[in-house]
This record gives structure tokens, sequence and C-alpha cells, in this order.
């Protein structure tokens, strides 16, 4: 059967083509129910274990000489295949280490490291177990650590002595301990791994060693859970300085990555997928760990950047070495190696067969980097979206299903089993071709969010604007023909080189400082990140030495946030747009600083303050250097 009906099954009968597509995992109680509306659960009778169906169902199925994962780390210069029997070991013996900690069903698991394979390892083990890890992404400050730490109450926190940025040593255990302090909930355990050339400092009576703890621990059993049982909870950036913990199942969310990998990807056992993000996002997640484990496929874990670890060629050689058949990124990992490699002499020089298609998502893949990379591939390249909180495509070009048509600036059709619909903000739906609110029928498919944990109200916020339907918080159109177009956030999340961040939580940090008055951070377009954060701050009057507060404002969102919020310039105005009732108007300023055509609205207080930010803007931006 093609997409049109698997689509037209999904549509019509969303039970059974969800308990047919459940029927393909191993469950320790098969579901014979596919959703309860009154808990909103699906396969709320079946109980799994995330784990034995990733690691040990394929052991068991005499596939433990098939290779499982490759790490590949030109960051460090080192690389290693870990077949499926090794993977279980790996797995079963780090659950072992973790159970000794006293963690079990439904404890929480903080896992803070750099890309190595402990930490899929880690992942693995917590569901394993029937725990819940909370992975936070590496590049993420102290504060920001202990905020999750304080959210999800963990047991025990999963760490490394350090990390690798080009150029520089990221020490995460210093991290870790000043996260430890600001932290009003204290962990009884950590357990380090110590990595070369820099060795963490143990503090004794808290902080374990990981080679030690793991020689010394056996390989435990999985622990079968309730379908809805949380696998992970995965904090995204919200409007507001607090991140929205994103609480994933384990039945649905391991039905939808199933059926995804063959349906979505067109990859199946013994095929080489590899997805070059970080396991601190969704999309490592998803398709670093669980998404080609569960299907049987081959799994690259990448430690490096696509550019200058050593050179715009990593990406190519990785392929041909490993024969990845699909390629996963961001669309900013393309721009940054067209930049420095514009002929694309890399992708001449490897050899690329094995490669059926490459991937983009995370951030609006702009046509004209598309196109450059499809044309020196000579292989179809699909844009696809997707957000923390679905946890796997709701808009793609099947490729599995045979898709192929792709239409340059959408991102494709929706994906079987999602019913989207656009709507002004009266709740109205708009005519085909009109962009309005991008919004998912209820209920979601599999897979997706079925809570905010320890925050039920902010998770109902997401479906009150538009009863009976998830606000996705993007703008949208869909043509005639069904095709997706998307059109930015309605909100205040940015999104920097595929990172989704949040403006408002930058604002909090910029007006912490005391010689701030009032500030606004928006996202400017930027060539190779597509967006990047840019502030306008007032500061009070008599305030003598900008250079001065400009460097401790940088500094303060790198140190608070993380040097992946760095501000891309700062301005310092005299006012701020606002309307009559006090609202920023930072539509307006985004639009200035990208040099967009702007319409003033009617309700401004002060239209002479435009003129002020646009001079403020004029001249060359002040570049943002690290801590300067
Ligand atoms: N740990 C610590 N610091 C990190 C980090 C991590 N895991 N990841 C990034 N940082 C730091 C970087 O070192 C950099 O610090 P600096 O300002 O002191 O130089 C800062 O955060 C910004 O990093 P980044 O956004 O990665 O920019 P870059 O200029 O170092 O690299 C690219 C540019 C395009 C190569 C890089 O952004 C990239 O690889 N993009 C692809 C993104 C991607 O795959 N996203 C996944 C979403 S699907
Ligand atoms: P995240 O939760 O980090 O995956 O970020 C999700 C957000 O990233 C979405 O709500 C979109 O705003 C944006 N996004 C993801 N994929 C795409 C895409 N293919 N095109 C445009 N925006 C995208």
């Amino acid at each position: 059967m093609g997409f049109p009906e698997i689509a037209a099954k999904a549509h019509d009968d969303p039970a059974a083509f969800w308990l047919d597509a459940a029927a393909a995992l191993e469950w320790s109680r098969i579901p014979r129910v596919a959703h309860d509306p009154q808990s909103d659960t699906w396969f709320p009778d079946g109980e799994i274990n995330t784990c034995h169906n990733a690691v040990d169902r394929h052991v068991m199925a005499g596939h433990g000489n098939d290779t499982a994962l490759i790490y590949e780390s030109p960051i460090t210069g080192q690389a290693r295949t870990f077949t499926f029997a090794e993977l279980q070991e790996r797995v079963a013996r780090t659950a072992g280490m973790i159970a000794a900690q006293g963690v079990s069903r439904g404890d929480r698991v903080i896992i803070y490291m750099p890309m190595v394979p402990e930490a899929a390892f880690a992942m693995l083990a917590c569901a394993r177990l029937g725990a819940v890890h909370s992975v936070v992404f590496g590049g993420f400050a102290a504060p920001e650590l202990a905020k999750r730490i304080d959210d999800c109450q963990p047991k025990l926190v999963l760490s490394a002595s350090c990390g690798f940025e080009p150029g520089r040593t990221i020490a995460y255990k210093p991290l870790l301990d000043a996260a430890l302090d600001i932290a009003r909930h204290k962990p009884a355990a950590t357990i380090i791994l110590q990595r070369e050339p820099l060795q963490a400092d143990l503090q004794e009576g808290r902080d374990l060693d990981w080679s030690a703890a793991y020689e010394t621990s056996g390989p435990v059993p999985c622990v079968p859970v309730a379908s809805g049982d949380p696998l992970y909870i995965l904090y995204t950036s919200g409007t507001t300085g607090t991140p929205k913990g994103v609480v994933r199942d384990n039945g649905g969310h391991a039905t939808v990555l199933t059926w995804s990998m063959a349906n979505i990807y067109g990859v199946g056992p013994g095929d080489t997928y590899w997805a070059a993000s970080d396991i601190g996002w969704v999309v490592g997640h998803s398709y670093i760990v669980y998404g080609p484990l569960l299907a049987g496929c081959t799994s690259v874990l990448f430690e490096g950047k696509p550019v200058g670890t050593p050179d715009a060629g990593t990406f190519w050689r990785i392929i041909d070495r490993h024969r990845v058949k699909v390629l996963f990124t961001a669309p900013t990992a393309i721009r940054a190696i067209r930049r420095s490699d514009p002929d694309g002499s890399f992708i001449d020089d490897a050899s690329l067969a094995s490669l059926e298609v490459l991937f983009l998502a995370g951030e609006r893949a702009d046509p004209d980097t598309l196109l450059w990379i499809a044309g020196k591939l000579g292989k179809p390249v699909i844009d696809h979206w997707w957000q923390t909180e679905l946890g796997w495509p709701a808009i793609a070009t099947c490729f599995g299903l045979g898709q192929t048509e792709i239409r340059a600036g959408s991102a494709g059709h929706a994906v079987p089993g999602y019913r989207f619909r656009v709507k002004d903000d009266a709740g109205s739906d708009v005519p085909a071709g009109t962009v309005g609110n991008l919004l998912i029928e209820q209920p979601l498919p599999p897979g997706a969010f079925r809570s905010l944990w320890n925050n039920p109200e902010r998770y109902a916020a997401g479906f009150t604007d538009f009863p009976g339907y998830y606000t996705t918080g993007d703008a949208g159109m869909i043509d005639d023909d069904g095709f997706i177009h998307i059109m930015g956030r309605t909100d205040d999340i940015i999104n920097v080189a595929g990172h989704r961040l949040s403006t408002g939580q930058m604002e909090e940090v910029v007006a912490n400082h005391p010689e701030v008055v009032e500030c606004a951070v928006v996202g400017a377009a930027d060539d190779l990140k597509g967006e990047m954060a840019v502030g306008f701050v007032v500061t009070r009057p008599g305030c003598g030495d900008l250079e001065a507060v400009h460097r401790e404002l940088v500094a303060a969102i790198r140190g608070d946030i993380g040097a992946i919020a760095s501000p891309r310039s700062i301005y310092f105005v005299e006012g701020l747009p606002k309307t009559r009732s006090g609202k920023i108007l930072r539509n307006l300023l985004r639009d200035i600083v990208n040099g967009a055509e702007i319409i003033v609205p009617q309700t401004i207080e002060d239209a002479s303050v435009i003129d002020a930010v646009r001079e403020a803007v004029r001249p060359v931006p002040r570049d943002v250097s690290p801590g300067g």
C-alpha cells in the first residue's frame, strides 16, 4: 500500500491502524484496546518494556552479531562499534549499576553527558528498569541544569568529567557541582564517567566513578511497565524562563517510532541510519537512540561538528565508511558545510552510493540550501516538521511509503495519524492557502505528549485556545494539494542552529542586570544559524559604561542559559516601541533588525521611538565574541 491508502486507513480507523502497528513489537501484555479517551492513553491495557524491544528482542531473534551502534568521534579521534549482543551486555550492566543506587520503576535519573556511547547505554538502562530518564543537553549552563533537577527530583545524576567543543574542553563536573549547589533537591548520588584528558574530582560519599561502579555491577532484566508509564522527561523551551518537561510514554512511543523508521524514512533491519543531532534534543532521543534500535537498524552516534572536526568532509566520509542509507540533520549543518566547502568538493571525494535520502528538520529549511545540497548529492532531500511535544514527525514526505513529490517551501503532507487544521485567531477555519494558527486535532496520535511533568495546567493551556485542538505554536498554511507550509512561530520561541530557545527566558536574564530598566529580545534572521537572538536594552539614566554592561549581559546569558544562547548583538536604545497599553512591539523590532518592511500599528504609543531604534540598528552591529 502506498501513502494515500495508508493515510486513509489511519484517518478512517485510527484504532485498528495503531493496534496493527503496535503488533510489530513484543509486549508482555498485548494491548486489545487502542485508545482510552478518558485518560487519553494509547494502548491502556498494554504492558511493555522499551529497552527489551530496542535491544534484547533483536538478540533473541538471532541478530546479536548485527551492528547496533557506531560511535564516531572525530573530535577525539575515536571510533567504536557495538553489536546488539554487546549493547545488551552494556545496557543490562549499566542498569545494574543504576539499580545499585536504589533506582527502580518510576524513579527519575538525570543524564547530563556528552555524545558518548555510555550516554545511550544509560538511557536504555533506565528504560530497562522502568525508571524515567531526563537527558539535559550538555550545552546548558548550571542554572538550567539546576531547574531540571528541582523539577524532576532525580534519585541519581549520571555525568562525565568532560566533553569537547572545537578548540576547547568543556569541564562538565564543575557545572554539575554548581547545579547541585543551586538546586534545592539533592540527589543522593552521582556517577561520573572519567574521560581523558580531564579527570573530575569526586566528592566522597556522593560521587562514584563510572568504571568502578560498572565493573562491579551485574546485568539486570527488563521490567515490564504499563504502556502509558513515562519513559522519559525531556525539557524544552516554553515562553517563560521555566522549561516544559515533556513526558513521553512507553507503548505509544515505541509503536510510532518503529512505524516511522519503515514508513517515513524507508529503513529496516540491517540498514544504517544516522541522525546527526545530540541526545540532549528530541531528535537524539527518537532517532539516535530509540527509533533506529527499535527497528533493528544500525545507528550512528556522532561526537563532532559538521565543520571543523576536522573539516566539512566529515559527514560524507562517515556515510561512505559505514554505508549510511539515511542521513538526518538540521539545515544549519548544511549551511555550515556549504560555507566551508562551497563547491561541494568533499562530497565529490566520497562515495555516497549507499545514501538514498537526506532528511532535514529542526528549523526552517531555506529553499536555497535545500536545492544546493540536493544538487550536490543528486539524491532526494526531504524537509520535515515536528516538535519535542510530538516526539516524531508530523509533517513529512513519507519516503518509505513511496511519496516523492516535494514542493519547495513546504515540509510535506500530514503524516498518517495526524489531522491538521489552520484557524484564525477567532477560531474559524481559514481557506486553503491562507496563513493561520497551525493546529492538530485531538486525540494526538501515539507517541505525542500526554502531560508536562509537574504541570497539568501548563499542559492544558496547549489545548485551551482552540478547544479540541493542540496549538503547535507555529503559523502555517495548507495549500490546495494538502502540502503544509510552516511560516514560523507565533510565540517567543526562536530556533538557533536548530536549538529551541526562549527569548522570554533571555529577557529574564537581561532584566536582572542592575543597570537595565527595560529590554526585549527577538530572533533575527541569520545566514548560518537560521535565527540568532538580538537584544534591545534601555539602561538607567546616567549609566556610563555601556561596553561593560554589554559584556556583563553576554556573560550572564552564557552563564545562566548556555553558550548556545549567545546573542548576536545587543543594542542600547532610549526606549522600546510599545502599544498604548504598554505591550512591547517585538514583531516590529524583529522587522527592523531584519531590514524588513515595517507596518506601524495604530496603537503605537510613541512612533518616534522607531527612528531611534532604526538608528541604533543601522551601524555595523556590535559583534558578540565569547565573553565579550
Ligand atoms: N556543550 C558545551 N557547549 C556547547 C555545546 C555542548 N554540547 N554545543 C554548543 N556549545 C557551545 C559552542 O561551543 C559555542 O560556544 P562559543 O560561543 O564559546 O563558541 C556555542 O555553544 C554555540 O554553539 P553552536 O550553536 O554549535 O555554534 P558553533 O558556531 O559552535 O557551530 C554549527 C556552528 C553550524 C557548526 C553548529 O551550530 C552545528 O553543528 N549546527 C547543527 C545543529 C544541529 O545539529 N542541531 C540539532 C537539532 S536537530
Ligand atoms: P523542537 O521542539 O526543538 O524540535 O522545535 C520545534 C520547533 O522547531 C517547531 O515548532 C518549529 O517552529 C521548528 N521546526 C522544526 N522543524 C521545522 C521545519 N522543518 N520547518 C520549519 N520549522 C521547523
